[in-house]
């Protein structure tokens, strides 16, 4: 008999919603004319594409003129970064860049490839949060020519204070990106304003970005949110690459329409689901007490964040002097799916920089296990067994 999956990797990517996806797809195949073109049967799929534009910014609190598509949150975390310092580079000796520790190679590694500029590393106090502090003396100092920080981390689901970090950008203005990519799946509308709420006034020049595969709208789509909307402040030497004028030639490029919509019905689908948020928080609670109580005669384990504000749904977990790869192997082959922390850097394994400033050596950072899910979590019990069979093998 084919044994079940269990897939604990929706970090990595959610689960597809089929049905919203193939209903999607099936508009796009009635309605397949390119967006930018003048004839009725184009502007029809024109018509699909802003309407479901709308929905995007009513569901997030945002205004239509606000949101940017592109193919994908790496994509609008370069454009945000590019259209950002691009405009300091023949004005500037130095750029000063500070990210945090959590960003996403899409931030962290597109810093480092703009000339004249020092990208370093924001202070973040013993639990993971931002010091707030040395944040806003740096800022008051002009010592910050762009700031990037990422509200959920990938691997631990340390959640960061945007909120309170907006309130100092407002006080002492610079171009800032907030990727919020694993924080948008976990939500629905109760508890929105929880984690998403942002002050959507703010006349600064502030990107937050989403990803359309992280909430089970499959590939294609990533979202660019600028609260300003003042994207025609960014001048063409400024984007990256040129072609048509979609999307207000910032990202130009055909749109992928079923992607789009299927983006706008999961979106809506999820914000709807009354109960999501209270279950993930009950799978989590459940699941890293079940975890902790199990282990705590047999080998000791740690959830990395454990005391710090976490989205739930995620728990980065060490496995002290256990081989993880090996530990990985094991689950795989029960076909229990989860990563070592960032999925797109786990295939390369090197200590992740965020997990070393949280005080985690080379070796504990390397002997971690990201489980992450939302609220379908039913087999805990089944999962601790078999890591506890896995681990007596491999000892
Ligand atoms: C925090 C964060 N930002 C950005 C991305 C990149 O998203 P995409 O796969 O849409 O490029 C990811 C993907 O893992 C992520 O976790």
């Amino acid at each position: 008999m084919k044994k079940k999956n269990i897939y604990l990797d929706y970090n990595s990517t959610h689960p597809p919603n089929k049905a919203l996806i193939t209903k999607a797809q099936n508009i796009y195949f009635e309605n397949f004319g390119n967006t930018s073109g003048l004839s009725s049967f184009s502007q029809k799929a024109e018509y699909l594409l802003e309407t479901s534009r709308e929905s995007i910014a009513n569901n997030l609190n945002f205004k239509t003129d606000q949101i940017i598509f592109t193919a994908s949150a790496s994509e609008a975390n370069a454009i945000a970064v590019y259209t950002s310092i691009k405009p300091m580079l023949n004005k500037k000796k130095n750029i000063n860049i500070y990210i945090s520790p959590f960003e996403h190679p899409s931030v962290s590694e597109t810093v480092l490839r703009i000339p004249n500029a020092k990208v370093n590393f924001l202070k973040i106090c013993p639990k993971g949060i931002i010091d707030l502090e040395f944040l806003e003396k740096l800022l008051k100092n002009k010592k910050i020519d762009f700031l990037a920080i990422t509200q959920t981390h990938n691997e631990t689901g340390i959640l960061q204070p945007i909120n309170e970090i907006i309130k100092i950008i407002k006080r002492f203005p610079v171009p800032f990106l907030v990727d919020s990519v694993q924080t948008l799946s976990r939500l629905n509308k109760k508890s929105k304003n929880e984690y998403f709420y942002f002050d959507h006034t703010i006349d600064l020049p502030i990107f937050f970005t989403l990803s359309g595969h992280k909430i089970g709208a499959g590939f294609g789509t990533g979202i660019l949110i600028r609260p300003d909307g003042k994207y025609s402040d960014i001048l063409k030497d400024n984007i990256i690459y040129a072609g048509g004028t979609q999307e207000h030639e910032i990202r130009p490029g055909s749109h992928n329409l079923a992607s789009i919509l299927a983006f706008d019905f999961v979106l809506k689908a999820q914000l709807n689901n009354k109960t999501l948020t209270e279950n993930i928080k009950k799978n989590t609670r459940e699941w890293e007490c079940l975890l902790l109580k199990e282990f705590e005669n047999f080998l000791p384990v740690k959830i990395i964040g454990q005391h710090t504000e976490r989205i739930p749904g995620i728990s980065l977990v060490l496995f002290l002097n256990v081989p993880v790869d090996f530990l990985l192997m094991g689950l795989d082959q029960r076909n229990i799916f989860v990563s070592t922390g960032s999925s797109c850097k786990s295939k390369a394994r090197s200590a992740s920089p965020a997990l070393l400033k949280l005080g985690l050596n080379e070796n504990e950072a390397l002997s971690v296990i990201r489980f992450s899910f939302t609220n379908l979590f039913q087999d805990k019990v089944f999962v601790i067994n078999e890591l506890k069979k896995i681990i007596k093998k491999l000892s």
